[in-house]
């Protein structure tokens, strides 16, 4: 596979003969960006889409923080290249000539980013692999280096960062390649929440296949779920398939069954969060009302996840810790007036997790998994 210009180039055998295909990405910027220097880390600033493409230059590690606490830059594999931009572009701002004051400031910054939000293992994984790049530079510091063993080090850090991202770009390609596999001609997908460009490098990963088929002629016919409270399936999901001129109709989330038994759904194609290792799977909150219904329906729903995504030490969806999120989210956010009686109590769990048995298939890059071949993936760097 070949990268030129924010295209995917494929060759799948078509009729027998080798096609390539191209993929382009409807945006002309990616989510995230960390800045030539390594100084800024610039994000689309995703909670004021689709009203207001605005973009954020975060500085200092309270901004990112709060840019992934209030879903300015969300989705699983985003929100780990936020992180790792966020270090990098920390330790690069930190002002110091000691090496051990330099490991003191990435150690704060990564301990803090680490509990930004708990759900999405990606966050973690990037920090993780951020912190063994640092000791491994630091350890690998030559007596000729070790002089400028700052740069040295900030040079590593902001190489891997970068590596995070590009490396994610390629998941999502390969992803793309392997769910386009999936659709014929005119048929009918349900979404929920956004796994597309928005929540990750580029591209997306269960919306990824949709743009390619797009692009190949074969008029995919897109249901995207609001997505309850923030509404990243009507804000969102909405906003990047439209803008790709994509036959697009916007739903509540309890209309899925509706459209399921009058045949309009052939497939569910859906992101998560973290895989465990036994196959079940976390996404937003949701996602297994949709799951429980398509099998009823005998709708396959497919879960697409980059190995960055799959967390072998979890051994089953009961150990994944679930986000749950303010109050206010669910009474009054998106509404003009407060929707619900003052005293009310509110449970809002931003994510539900999925048994394997109700899945069809989870998308890597490495292939198409039954979710009880899961455990048998290496883990990833
Ligand atoms: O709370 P969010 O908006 O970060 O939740 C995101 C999801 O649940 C997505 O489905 C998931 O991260 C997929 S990322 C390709």
């Amino acid at each position: 596979m070949k990268n030129w210009n924010n295209a995917v180039f494929l060759v799948i055998l078509l009729n027998g003969k080798n096609v390539h295909l191209t993929v382009k990405s409807v945006f002309p910027y990616d989510s995230v960006e960390l800045s030539p220097n390594g100084r800024e880390v610039i994000i689309l600033d995703q909670s004021q889409l689709p009203n207001q493409e605005r973009f954020l230059h975060l500085t200092t590690a309270e901004q990112i923080f709060y840019a992934i606490t209030r879903l300015k830059v969300r989705g699983a594999p985003a929100i780990g290249i936020a992180a790792a931009f966020g270090l990098a572009m920390c330790v690069n701002r930190f002002r110091t000539r000691s090496l051990q004051a330099l490991e003191k400031e990435f150690l704060r910054v990564k301990h803090y980013l680490y509990i930004s939000r708990p759900t999405a293992v990606n966050l973690m994984w990037a920090l993780d692999r951020m912190e063994r790049c640092f000791y491994t530079a630091k350890q690998s510091l030559d007596d000729a280096e070790e002089k400028h063993a700052i740069e040295v080090v900030r040079n590593a850090l902001t190489a891997e960062a970068r590596a995070i991202k590009e490396e994610d770009v390629a998941m999502c390609e390969a992803i793309s390649e392997l769910g386009f596999s999936l659709l014929r001609p005119g048929c009918g997908i349900l979404t929920h929440c956004n796994a597309g460009h928005l929540a990750v490098s580029r591209f997306g990963t269960a919306l990824g296949p949709i743009y390619l088929a797009q692009q190949q002629g074969y008029s995919p016919r897109v249901y995207c779920d609001e997505t309850r409270p923030l509404l990243q399936g009507a804000r969102l999901t909405a906003y990047e398939l439209t803008k790709a001129c994509i036959d697009t109709t916007l739903i509540c989330d309890n209309m899925a069954a509706t459209l399921m038994s009058q045949g309009k759904i052939d497939l569910v194609f859906v992101g998560c969060d973290r895989v465990a290792a036994n196959g079940d799977v976390a996404n937003k909150i949701g996602t297994s009302s949709v799951a429980i219904v398509a099998k009823y329906y005998k709708v396959p729903i497919y879960v697409f996840a980059p190995t960055s995504t799959i967390d072998l030490d979890c051994r089953s969806g009961a150990e994944i810790i679930i986000e749950e999120r303010p109050a206010f989210e669910v009474t009054d956010m998106y509404y003009s007036k407060r929707m619900a009686p003052k005293d009310v109590r509110v449970y809002n769990p931003a994510f539900d997790v999925t048994p394997a048995s109700l899945i069809a298939g989870i998308v890597t890059e490495k292939g198409i998994l039954k979710p009880r071949d899961i455990k048998n993936l290496r883990k990833t760097k």
